[in-house]
């Protein structure tokens, strides 16, 4: 079939759901949503067989809905209706939920259903959840639904008649004065899930250190308490702050907009707050705990199971600013001197990487040499993994990476991907050329024309073609909170296979054979000879690109042209 997809972002879930699509053979296109005129000027140009809405914000007008079958995707169940289902489900601590595709009409989410999914909502972020557990239930019944439109006999569901009773309701959208958090009431459970409710987007409005914050991210704390309310420490760019049962780490802010000023951008929690920040202690959690402490949070943790050690790590939004690289660049040396024959990176849920942190450096005094910085220490941390041979190293992505993230994952041995997670091989959409060692490993691992194709067509590709190209070894058919155990277990099956050993030598003839043809320096050095141009030249878009980006502002026209 032709497809219309038709979304308020090119996000996440719109990405899965074209990559899949395409992978079935329809003809998919995308419109961003925004101005009616465009819509309308789209169907008639490009005559779509059904139009598909994964992420809206705004209505379908009747016009385009009275003339085409328009499926709407809703992260609620049957009858749940309203703007902030998921949110309100999480803020609630509903444990069981779903995903509906209904068919648009002219009271919002009201129409007949076509198919709908249960998913099961543990306790993470909205974002998270929305890109796992809510991104497998909305392809599943999305998948489902464009069959049954493309069967021509299947009749919706109609949300009213007797099997309908008492399950219809439409809830309103929530509003900041009820995910407020009362720091000297709420218990650290309740702090969580307004948290949780609220993250990435849009944050929970706060008062902290005498300013106004959104807060963006949240995770428990054992040991620390005091004050309710009161900043007691610090920890990797967090904030840890009391209740009156507990505490809990906050890794990100985000100033609120003052009326008429610049929009603001989340930023790691000690950087947003600066001078505000009180005196409080660093108190640094350890990378491989002792059997039985309770560390807490931590955004890297080591760990071992016999002969596999597994080294952990998880940045908001996947971004990694200079300090993450540095970070984990230290912890992944640590897990070089740990006696394990198989080292697996990453593991955990969500994203593995989306390269450098655009954040950060868009908030630093100078832009171009923070940026320089971080991709600098980001060579460095992939340049170790490339140069481990006395040891095999596999990448495990739980969810999606991006441009230099998706590099750092080519660099191991083995590429492993939960099914469902999207890459974006590629830097062109950020005016950059790119570094990671990628004219390395990409040609190596696809071949040059495709290396040449993936860059510079910019598309997301799904798992499936992943694997059918080369770019990633494995695809694990495990849920978001089964792809680690499941990681696990295939690698300590990796571990203790008859040529494992074998394995580990002939990749370190080959490294060195490699070496010998072309230093990794030389293709570091023809990376980042583009990159400083594309950082320090005031003509180069990158950024003003990122300034776009990091404000959720569209591609100015004239930037997208020459791109
Ligand atoms: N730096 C800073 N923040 C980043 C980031 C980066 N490199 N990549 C993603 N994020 C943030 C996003 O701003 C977003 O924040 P929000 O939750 O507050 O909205 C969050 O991470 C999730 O990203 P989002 O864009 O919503 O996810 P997605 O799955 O829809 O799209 C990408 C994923 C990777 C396609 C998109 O985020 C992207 O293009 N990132 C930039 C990649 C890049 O160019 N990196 C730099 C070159 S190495």
């Amino acid at each position: 079939m032709r497809i219309l997809l038709l979304a308020s972002a090119f996000n996440s879930l719109s990405q899965r759901l074209h990559a899949e699509l395409r992978d079935r053979r329809h003809q998919v296109d995308v419109q961003l949503a925004g101005d009616q005129d465009e819509l309308t000027a789209a169907v008639d140009r490009l005559r779509p067989d059904l139009l598909l809405a994964p992420m809206l914000r705004s209505a379908i007008p009747r016009e385009v809905w009275s003339r085409l079958t328009c499926l709407i995707v809703h992260p609620g169940p049957p009858g749940d209706r309203g703007p902030s289902s998921l949110d309100r489900a999480i803020q609630d601590g509903r444990t069981e939920w779903g995903v509906t595709v209904l068919q648009a009409e002219e009271e919002m989410d009201a129409g007949p259903v076509w198919a709908w999914a249960p998913c099961r909502l543990p306790g993470r972020g909205k974002s998270d959840l929305y890109r796992n557990e809510v991104s497998d239930a909305a392809v599943a019944a999305a998948l489902l639904a464009v069959e049954r439109v493309a069967s021509g006999t299947h009749a919706p569901q109609p949300q009213h008649g007797p099997g309908w009773q008492g399950t219809v309701r439409t809830r309103p959208v929530l509003r900041q004065a009820e995910r407020r958090i009362d720091w000297t009431a709420d218990s650290t459970e309740a702090v969580l899930r307004r948290l949780r409710a609220a993250d990435s987007q849009p944050g929970v409005l706060d008062d902290l250190c005498g300013a106004e914050w959104y807060l963006h991210g949240g995770h428990p704390e054992p040991l620390l308490r005091g004050r309710p309310g009161d900043l007691l420490a610090t920890r990797a760019g967090a904030v840890c702050r009391a209740t009156p049962d507990g505490a809990v780490w906050l890794p990100e802010l985000r100033r609120r907009r003052t009326p008429g000023g610049p929009a603001t951008f989340k930023l790691p929690a000690v950087t947003a707050l600066g001078a505000l920040l009180p005196p409080v202690p660093e108190r640094s959690a350890p990378l491989m705990p002792e059997p039985g402490e309770r560390a807490g949070w931590s955004d890297l943790r080591y760990r071992e199971d016999g002969p596999v050690g597994f080294l952990h790590f998880s940045f908001p939004g996947g971004a990694m600013s200079a300090d993450h690289c540095r970070r984990l660049r230290a912890a992944y040396r640590f897990a070089l001197g740990r006696p394990t024959s198989v080292l697996v990176l990453g593991g955990g849920r969500d994203f593995f990487s989306n390269g450098i942190h655009l954040n950060v450096i868009e908030a630093a005094e100078d832009p171009a040499a923070e940026s320089w910085a971080t991709i600098t220490a980001m060579d460095d941390l992939v340049a170790e993994v490339l140069t481990t041979t006395d040891r095999l190293v596999v990448a495990a992505l739980g969810g999606n990476a991006a441009a230099g993230g998706v590099m750092l994952a080519l660099a191991a041995d083995e590429v492993w991907c939960r099914r469902g997670a999207v890459l974006n091989p590629h830097y062109r959409l950020m005016g950059l050329y790119g570094s990671e060692y990628w004219t390395y490993t990409l040609p190596r691992r696809v071949g040059a024309a495709e290396a040449e194709r993936l860059t510079r067509q910019a598309l997301p590709v799904s798992t499936t073609t992943a694997e059918r190209l080369g770019l990633v070894d494995r695809v694990l058919d495990a849920g978001p909170e089964g792809f680690g155990p499941a990681a696990a277990r295939l690698a300590g099956l990796l571990a203790a296979s008859p040529g494992a050993q074998r394995r580990i030598a002939a990749k370190k003839a080959a490294r060195e054979a490699d070496e010998r043809v072309k230093p990794l320096a030389a293709y570091r050095e023809e990376e980042l000879t583009v990159m400083h141009r594309q950082f320090f030249a005031p003509e180069s878009p990158y950024h003003a690109l990122r300034s776009a980006f990091v404000r959720k502002r569209p591609v100015p026209a004239g930037l997208r042209a020459r791109l």
